[in-house]
Parts: structure tokens; sequence; C-alpha cells
């Protein structure tokens, strides 16, 4: 967003089809023989390829190396694509590290369909160990647990349809994990900043709101425990309501007209809807993804309530929402830097943001002179490339 850009515009959002939760390589058949098979860790392929499957078979899916190396245990059969087919290369409860060791960097690994959610619990699981893993260095761990977070969230952010409880909680377990690990670590907090996507995408989007949100709640003395984890998840939950808007919404880059404007004011309804949807109960942070547009100044929507009568936490979320959409690129604008991001907030949308939880972020940054010297310094050095 530009300086003299409308705040209406701010959470647009990103295109849900890209919220697929990593890159997922188009299938194409190994022009090279299949690298060794891996040495443990159950069955392996041995002599000539088992009766395979075509690549372009919608039976199984590419999965990307960094996320099998975020296990340890494999949760299911992986397949190795070979000569145009995915070919048996590990099995269930096999070492994941030792097979992506020996799959090399250009093997093309794929699970089968059916075992997506069991990957994804798996994945859920580990981001704990992930992240604690001190074998690895801090962006290292912020890596992988990134991308982990991003697989298991994929299919919530897919689904145009009633949200699955088993994938919500899966998305929520992920999350916890994090925030368990991300209180109190410094060196991890700003390592998970600094690696994380900078290109808004809706499911990027919404773990970096929950680590700015987590980082921002932890930071101040009013939230902690019970309150800084339903921070995260309803921080990471709150633009799920986007799933139902059409992407030809989503997606414009000008203006949006009344009809689509007030479809856009919906989503934070819609997503509170679809979540007690799918738990059949209204969970702690629901309240978190309805308020997360709801302006202190009475400007928000859906209700247009100001000041106190939107709770503490979804007055964070809604400023941790705002920096990281200003700080980040889209189709139609560069990221925007820190020090200009709180500027806009501070100042352009003077009213909309509570002032003490705004400041709270600014001082967490490093203080107002301090980005202004960091903008300068990367100012300077991109005009000397
Ligand atoms: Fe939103």
């Amino acid at each position: 967003m530009t300086a003299g850009e409308p705040s209406t515009q701010l959470n647009s959002g990103g295109h849900p089809s890209d919220t697929s939760g990593m890159r997922i390589p188009a299938a194409s058949p190994a022009e090279d023989g299949p690298p060794t098979g891996a040495t443990t860790g159950g069955r392996h392929r041995r002599g000539a390829p088992p009766r395979g499957i075509r690549q372009t078979d919608p039976t199984h899916q590419p999965i990307p190396l960094d996320i099998l190396a975020s296990l340890e245990v494999l949760p299911c059969d992986v397949f190795l694509g070979y000569a145009g087919r995915y070919v048996l290369y590990a099995a269930t409860g096999g070492d994941a590290r030792d097979v992506v060791a020996h799959a090399g960097g250009n093997a093309e690994l794929a699970i089968r369909v059916e075992d997506r959610d069991v990957l994804r619990r798996g994945l859920s699981r580990s981001v704990g160990r992930i992240l604690g893993d001190e074998s690895r260095t801090p962006v290292e761990r912020s890596r992988r647990a990134y991308a982990a977070v991003g697989y298991v969230m994929s299919p919530i952010f897919k689904a145009s349809g009633p949200l699955d409880r088993d994938d919500l909680e899966d998305a929520t377990d992920a999350i916890d994990a994090l925030v368990a690990r991300l209180s109190g670590m410094d060196s991890l907090v700003w390592s998970m900043v600094a690696t994380m996507s900078k290109h808004l995408a809706t499911h990027t989007h919404a773990i970096n709101t929950a680590v700015y949100a987590v980082l921002l709640g932890g930071a101040m003395r009013e939230f902690q425990g019970d309150s800084i984890r339903d921070i995260g998840r309803g921080a990471l939950l709150h633009d799920i309501g986007k799933n139902r808007i059409p992407l030809e919404i989503l997606d414009k880059p000008g203006p949006l007209d009344e009809e689509e404007w007030r479809r856009m004011r919906e989503h934070p309804t819609v997503g509170h809807r679809m979540v007690v949807g799918a738990l059949g109960v209204e969970p702690s942070y629901a309240h978190i993804i309805s308020e997360h547009h709801e302006r202190a100044d009475g400007s928000g929507y859906p209700s247009g309530v100001r000041g106190r009568a939107i709770p503490p936490d979804s007055r964070l979320v809604a400023i941790a929402d705002a920096y990281d959409a200003l700080t980040s690129a889209r189709s139609y604008k560069p990221a925007g830097s820190s020090y200009n991001a709180l500027w806009t907030m501070r100042f352009q949308m003077r009213g909309q943001f509570d002032a003490r939880i705004l400041e709270a972020l600014a001082a967490l940054l490093g203080g107002w002179k301090a980005l202004r010297r960091a903008d300068v310094r990367s100012l300077e050095l991109a005009a000397a490339v």
C-alpha cells in the first residue's frame, strides 16, 4: 500500500490459489536414473522399479525435500519420480532425514494423495521439535518451521466449502507449537521474522500476522499464557473468510466498486462462521477473526465499534495484520519499509489503531530512530548496487 492508498485496500489479501502452502514443482519425468535409495528406515526400492504410477497421475503429489527433511520419522510411504513414474522409495516409519540425504537435491519425491492428511499431522507435531533442534542454526530452524506450518495450513486456505475440523485443529496445533517456542527465544523470533516471505499471499500473510502478533503480545504484560495462544490462533485464521470471496475481487489491482467492497467487508463475519461451524463451538479466539477490521475510531467493519469496545487482542491483531500487509509486496506494489509502514499507521491512518499497542510495535522493532537509520542504510545500500 502506498502512502495515499485508502485503508480499505490494506487487507485485500492474496490469491487463494497461492495458498497451497508450498510451491509444488510441476511433475516431470526424471531424466537420469534414480539416485541410490535411502539405506535405513523401511522398505526401499530394490532392483527394477515396481509397477509405477505415471507422474501425471493425480493419485500422487510431489513433496519438497525441505518438507520431508523437517520430519524425523516418515508418517507415510514416499515415492520417487523415475522414468515418468513414481516408484516406492521409502516406507512409513523410515528415517526421514536419511531418505532426503540419499535422495539428492534434484530428486522428485512424492506421497500418495490420500496420505496428505497423515503428512500434515506429522508436520504439525514436528513444528516444536524443528524449532528446538539446536543442531541447526536459528535461521535454518525458522525456515523449516515456516515451510512446515505453511504446508499444514494449505487445505484450510484452499477450501471453498466448509472447513474440515481436523485440518483446522492441525493448523492451530502447528501455530501453538510456534507460539510456545517463540516465547522468550529472541534469536529465534528475529530469525523467523527475517525468513518470513514478504510476497503477500493469503497463507504467508496468515503466518506472518501470527508471528508479529505473538511477538507483540509477548512484549506487552497484559497478554500471557492462553491469551497469547489465542492471539496466535486468531491471527493465523483472521482472513479465513476470504476463501469465500471471488478471485476477481481479491486480485483486483484497482479500487473495489460498491458491491465488491460489500463482499469484502463480509470476510470477518464469514470467517468467524466458518471456524465456529467446523468446531461446533465458539473457540475463545473466534472474536479476533470477526473483529480484526474494527478500528479504534469506529471507521472499521463489520460493526463499526470503537475504542475499548474492541477487545485488546483484536486491536493487537489488527495492528499485526496491517503491518504485514504494508511491509509485504503485492503484484501492484513493492514491499514497504518498517519505518514507512509504522509512519503510515501512525499518521496517515491516525486514530484507527490502538496508539499504545502501535507504540509497542515501534519499540519492538527497534524504536523510531533505529528504524529510520535502518531504512536510510538500506536505501544507501540499494543505491550503491
Ligand atoms: Fe482481513
